[in-house]
């Protein structure tokens, strides 16, 4: 026998050896899934993984394998998290999946998943746990707990974070904790801290994994999928930023019992919206529902409905621009936001009111007064027509707009912003 036969006849006596000492180690982890499930414990448990991986390198002597015996070990506790997770796996969680050409993920919709968020993505890494001052800490708290090495990161809240000087701090934070390409970003927040994080994990090492958790109605029926991110600039919304799908979606709608009732509602403009062009079951659910208690019903088909668009046009060139219904004449009442204190959906809710037929229009009235949202307001129209125009130069020029005739079903029309501007006249309070 040669040596090389000898050393093969070794590797394969060690094979028998580590299935052996394999099939026992998963057995006694299949014990552990049951105290786990028994006891509503979560698989994950970074402080013990961190000692058994510490503990079991001990007992190497060759200096030199040290750390692929550690590397050796995280992969068997990822796989016995794995095995764990096929055990307890309760099938409860609502899985929507979602495929695009540069990302395929699930959107897991479950009370109570971001306590076991540990369970649905790769948290046994550095994580940047992304969240903003508005946000109860526990929710960040709570993922950083699943987490192998946390670092949670708390911007002020409110738009004035979605900056390029926040985005570079967050580089340069993560930088200096040494992040690497295998390390991962996550968003427990609202839209603002959503598109930030995602920027942010777009950009370090030209792209890490980037999970989003959002915490409002308006980033769990719209903003956390999609795959826009981006930050603000010069005044000027969303116009730095990159397309950056999300590995992963937990929607916990148990996260929203602290959302303060006005932002409650201003997410529900967007799924309205989603209602009034897509899906007419939907806007009869506000129109005549229980809208508190069909929440989740809500959620799942806005998401479904995102979902479907952001399919078929991923980057925006066709189709997608549906889901601007609205936002025209609603980004010109935004413009104005430090005077007139609208949030976003708000906004949305006044510019959907001049995009509809007289039928609809009397239908979606009534909705937005049963949500509290505002159905009139007074401008100054020549703040709001440059708003409109944008950094289009003259008046000539025309936009894709889009229209609702019959709910359920939308167009897109190439309108002049003279129109545009002259719809958004029946939006001024009756004298
Ligand atoms: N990427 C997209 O496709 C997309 C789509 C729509 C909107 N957006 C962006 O989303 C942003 C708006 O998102 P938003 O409406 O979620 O605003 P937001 O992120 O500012 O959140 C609203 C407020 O609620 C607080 N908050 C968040 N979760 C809470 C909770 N569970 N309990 C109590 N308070 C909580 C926040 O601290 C904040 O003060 C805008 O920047 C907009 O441009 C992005």
């Amino acid at each position: 026998m040669n040596d090389l036969e000898k050393a093969r006849e070794i590797i394969t006596e060690c094979d028998a050896a580590l299935a052996a000492a394999f099939e026992k180690r998963m057995q006694a982890v299949a014990d552990v899934a049951r105290f786990k499930k028994e006891n509503n414990l979560p698989v994950t448990d970074s402080g013990r993984e961190k000692t058994v991986i510490e503990k079991s390198t001990g007992l190497i002597s060759d200096p030199e394998l040290k750390p692929y015996f550690g590397e050796f070990m995280r992969d068997a506790i990822e796989i016995s998290k794995r095995f764990q997770r096929a055990l307890n796996s309760s099938g409860s969680a609502d899985r929507i999946p979602v495929n695009t050409p540069s990302g395929s993920y699930d959107i897991i919709l479950e009370k109570g998943a971001l306590a076991r968020a540990g369970e649905y993505i790769n948290l046994s890494r550095k994580v940047l746990v992304l969240t903003d001052e508005g946000v109860p800490a526990v929710y960040a708290e709570t993922l950083a707990s699943q987490c192998g090495e946390p670092y949670i990161y708390t911007v002020p809240q409110g738009e004035g974070s979605k900056s390029i000087e926040v985005w570079q701090k967050l580089l340069s934070f993560m930088l200096e904790k040494g992040f690497s390409r295998k390390d991962c970003v996550a968003a427990v927040g609202g839209g603002v801290v959503g598109d930030l994080a995602g920027f942010t994990a777009s950009a370090y090492m030209r792209g890490i994994d980037f999970y989003n958790i959002p915490t409002t109605v308006l980033s769990q029926v719209d903003s956390s999928i999609g795959g826009k991110t981006a930050v603000n600039l010069d005044g000027i919304k969303n116009i730095v930023g990159a397309f950056c799908q999300p590995k992963a979606v937990i929607v916990d709608i148990n996260t929203l019992v602290t959302l303060p009732g006005r932002q409650v509602s201003n997410g529900l403009a967007e799924a309205l919206k989603a209602g009034l062009i897509a899906d007419e079951k939907l806007f009869e659910i506000f129109e005549s529902g229980d809208i508190t208690a069909e929440t989740e019903q809500i959620i799942r088909r806005s998401l479904c409905f995102k979902r479907n668009i952001v399919e078929q046009d991923e980057k925006e060139t066709g189709i997608r621009k549906i889901l601007n219904f609205g936002h025209t004449i609603g980004h010109g009442i935004e413009s104005e936001e430090a005077l007139n204190g609208l949030y976003h959906g708000e906004c949305v809710a006044l510019g959907m009111i001049p995009m509809c037929s007289p039928e609809v229009r009397e239908r979606l009235v009534k909705v937005l007064k049963k949500l509290n949202l505002p159905v009139s307001i007074d401008f100054d129209i020549d703040t709001f027509s440059a708003a409109v125009r944008h950094d289009k130069k003259g008046g000539s020029g025309t936009v894709s707009a889009v229209v609702c005739e019959k709910i359920g079903t939308c167009e897109i029309r190439e309108m002049t912003y003279d129109e545009i501007i002259g719809r958004a006249q029946m939006l001024r309070p009756a004298e």
